[in-house]
């Protein structure tokens, strides 16, 4: 099959590029490469793919692309991401996830394909005391990142009841695994340590987050593409909930060091104590996730002790590990 992945040269994309050409797919990358996104991630294909430098906040240009590719498949991945860069620059979020899937989705009318979506379980908000949210929840977002990713839903939704467009939405919990850009809470941990810094963790680090093998969502999302209904969306829960302070533990184990040697900072204003969803809906499809979490932090660790300093420029590296902590 002919695929486009938006996104591609990120974190979540390249992965799934790599898990695409492995499966023996044709695969076009459209990414515009913003400081998320890296070379190196797609080195290993590089001689079997294709890249396009696309803004997908440009309609003209990616309609162009999409009329040249003339894709059957088209995952979409690409987005601002890092929570704590939407409350500074919000704007830029709302363009990239909010206009940029519009443009996707004035895409799929127009050339046709089969639109594979990447929300996030964000979109249901903070769920501290609550049950955990199946797809019927409403939608309740906290920070301007999931605010754009829930906008984005919507709109998804107003072009299939309108359109009838061929759509599917996948709601993964916190990915994890090897490529994952340094601002991220488990790649400047380790980082950090690489550096002899302790880790750092804003409050007690109670928060809880459900932590997904990134090879686990590859087989998640295309199974949902090849087995799912059009016009559904399927959270995507991995069944590993760790609080912050757990999964820095973990890190700090695989590391060799002590476990208490974290650097505690004051709390911030606001964050979002914990996501929990329901996942039973694409395990009707025959999807659950594969990865034990001590297995996929290994993995992880051992990626970044091997690749992660020629992976990123040093400067980059410097700078995130300096900046401040994240929880995601
Ligand atoms: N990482 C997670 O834990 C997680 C969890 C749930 C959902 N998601 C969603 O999964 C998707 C992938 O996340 P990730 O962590 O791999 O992200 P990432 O930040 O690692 O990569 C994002 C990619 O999108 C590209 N991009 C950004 N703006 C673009 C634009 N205007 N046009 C074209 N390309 C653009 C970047 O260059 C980068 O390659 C996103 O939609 C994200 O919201 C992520």
């Amino acid at each position: 099959m002919r695929i486009v992945v938006t996104g591609g040269a990120g974190f979540m994309g390249s992965n799934l590029v790599e898990y695409l050409v492995n499966q023996g797919h044709e695969v076009v990358v459209f990414d515009k490469f913003t400081y998320a996104a890296n070379i190196n991630n797609l080195k290993e294909v590089l001689d079997k793919i294709s890249i396009r430098k696309v803004d997908i906040a440009d309609k003209e240009a990616l309609m162009k692309a999409f009329d040249e590719v003339k894709p059957e498949r088209v995952f979409h991945l690409a987005a601002e991401t890092h929570v704590d860069r939407s409350y500074k620059y919000p704007e830029v979020f709302v363009r990239t996830n909010v206009q940029g899937t519009i443009n996707m989705l004035e895409a799929a009318r127009k050339f046709d394909f089969e639109l594979i979506v990447t929300s996030t379980d964000e979109v249901y908000g903070d769920r501290w005391g609550k049950p955990p949210c199946d797809e019927e929840c409403k939608l309740d977002p906290t920070n301007p990142y999931s605010a754009s990713k829930a906008t984005a839903d919507m709109f998804i939704n107003a072009y299939f009841k309108s359109y009838g467009i061929n759509v599917k939405v996948v709601r993964p919990s916190n990915n994890y695994g090897p490529r994952q850009y340094p601002e991220k809470l488990i790649p400047r941990t380790i980082f950090r340590i690489l550096n002899n810094l302790p880790p750092q963790i804003h409050g007690t680090g109670e928060q809880l987050r459900d932590w997904l093998y990134v090879k686990d969502f590859c087989e998640g999302i295309v199974t949902v593409a090849e087995k799912g209904v059009k016009g559904e969306i399927y959270n995507m829960p991995a069944g590993n909930e760790r609080s912050v302070l757990e999964v820095v533990k973990t890190i700090l184990r695989i590391m060799g060091k002590p476990e208490d040697w974290i650097e505690f900072l004051p709390d911030r204003p606001y964050q979002d104590r914990r996501y929990a969803m329901k996942g039973d809906k694409i395990r009707s499809l025959g999807w659950k996730p594969k990865t034990p979490f001590e297995e996929g932090m290994r993995k992880t660790v051992k990626w970044y002790l091997e690749k992660g300093r020629e992976w990123w420029d040093k400067q980059n590296i410097e700078q995130e590990i300096k900046s401040a902590p994240t929880h995601r």
